[in-house]
């Protein structure tokens, strides 16, 4: 089932505008159902922003969480004129990290013992989209 049927809507944050600096929160609804998030955090200088994404487990493994994501990568560079994207997971996170590939991210750093998870010090892998390559790969993949 493509996610084109999904709704792809603004969370419940009142007045919340995404195009002004702070967090955002989309929630992708399918079939009435909430099976996921996508949070976006725009800079005050309205050109680079961070997203951070959470999928249901029973809406993962199906393509939902990559195509819902190059929805909002596709809002924030063509519509509101976003620059850089930059994303950030644990190392040890291969299906998020698959996911920022997959849409086209580069690795840009791996913060060696980046933060404390469960008792255990964590890498944590920075990636970076720009407005340019999304132009540039937009044609071979999702978007
Ligand atoms: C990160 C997260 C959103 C990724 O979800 P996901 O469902 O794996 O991501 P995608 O939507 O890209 O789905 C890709 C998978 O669907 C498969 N798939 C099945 N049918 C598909 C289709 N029609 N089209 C595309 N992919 C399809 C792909 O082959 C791929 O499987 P693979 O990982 O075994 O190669 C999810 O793991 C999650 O919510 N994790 C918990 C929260 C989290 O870690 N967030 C990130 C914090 S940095």
């Amino acid at each position: 089932m493509p996610l084109s049927r999904a709704l792809l809507l603004a969370d419940e944050m009142g007045e919340a505008d995404p195009g002004v600096p702070g967090w955002f929160q989309y929630a992708v609804v399918l079939d009435g159902e909430l099976v996921g998030d996508i949070g976006v955090h725009l800079h005050e200088d309205l050109r680079n922003a961070d997203i951070g994404y959470t999928f249901a487990r029973s809406h993962q493994g199906k393509g939902y969480a990559s195509e819902a994501v190059a929805r909002v990568l596709e809002d924030l560079f063509t519509v509101r004129g976003v620059e850089e994207v930059g994303a950030e997971c644990d190392s040890r996170n291969v299906a998020s990290a698959k996911l920022v590939a997959r849409l086209g991210f580069r690795l840009v750093e791996r913060v060696e013992q980046a933060e404390w998870f469960k008792g255990e010090l964590i890498d944590s892998l920075v990636f970076r989209l720009s407005a340019w390559e999304w132009r540039r790969n937009r044609g071979g993949r999702l978007g």
